[in-house]
């Protein structure tokens, strides 16, 4: 059963009602779970509708891509996941994911993050942390695509990450140095999102990739490698294309990275 939606979260969904659409209704809240993304999932089977979003205050089997854990103590960031069902968006979802997740934070407390392909939101200063990751997974049948659940994991407040996070992870008040308003950046998240998918919902991706490119500078100009069957290839990136791909040209072709794990060096 869910816990009672603290009244910060009630006030900031009101705030933004007129611009969220769907996004964040209805919105259920735990003090704590497993994953915010298991319970949309079980969510969306049992029918809930575009836009049911699941909030925790941590979670004790948060989840990153790639299957590492994500580091979700209580109190400390916005852990969040919301059913997505529409067809004509759904391939644009983990960009949507990644603006929404940049604009919301920017338009809420004015940190300047950017996106690192294909979407954990850094800072950039003498070295890129990471504050914030996208994780959309989707579920398919032979019928074809059935949802996919959006969950996003934003570090907010002051924690001890563990070692291994601790010289590449971040947090938005250690940025700021300030308190910020968590519920705020959930609002103007949904916002964000919502706007993006009404324009996905009309066909529309030309200014979602516009906006992504804008938030994403390393995406183009950037030495990167990653590694396949044969060995580590390295090259310098040249932006994405329509489809969200990573180009990279490698000597004198270019190679299309469409997921997987890609090191900035
Ligand atoms: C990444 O690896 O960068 C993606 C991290 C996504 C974490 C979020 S937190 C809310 C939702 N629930 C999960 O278990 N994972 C996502």
């Amino acid at each position: 059963m869910a816990d009672p939606v603290p009244e910060e979260f009630t006030r900031a969904l009101a705030a933004t009602a007129s611009r969220r659409g769907q996004f964040g209704n209805p919105l259920y809240f735990f003090f704590e779970t497993g994953s915010t993304n298991d319970l949309a999932a079980s969510l969306a089977e049992n029918g809930a509708s575009e836009g049911t979003t699941v909030l925790a205050s941590s979670q004790t089997a948060g989840r990153g891509r790639f299957g590492r854990v994500w580091f979700s103590p209580p109190g400390a960031g916005l852990y969040t996941s919301i059913v997505c069902r529409n067809r004509l968006a759904a391939p644009f979802l983990t960009l949507a994911g990644g603006v929404a997740v940049a604009d919301g934070i920017r338009t809420a407390t004015g940190l300047p993050v950017h996106i690192k392909w294909p979407n954990d939101i850094i800072v950039e200063g003498i070295a890129r942390r990471k504050l914030a990751g996208v994780l959309a997974e989707a579920t398919s049948t032979p019928e074809g695509l059935q949802y996919v659940i959006l969950g996003f994991g934003i570090n907010l407040g002051l924690a001890a990450y563990p070692p291994e996070l601790s010289d590449r992870a971040t947090s938005i008040e250690l940025e700021l140095g300030r308190h910020v308003d968590g519920a705020a950046v959930l609002g103007e998240t949904l916002a964000v999102l919502a706007e993006r998918f009404r324009e996905l919902e009309h066909g529309e991706s030309v200014p979602l990739l516009k906006r992504w490119r804008e938030l994403a500078p390393s995406a183009r100009g950037t030495a990167v490698e990653w590694e396949t069957v044969g060995g580590t290839v390295s090259g310098i990136s040249a932006g994405i294309d329509d489809d969200g791909a990573l180009l990279v040209r490698v000597a004198d072709r270019i190679e299309r990275i469409i997921s997987g794990e890609v090191r900035w060096k």
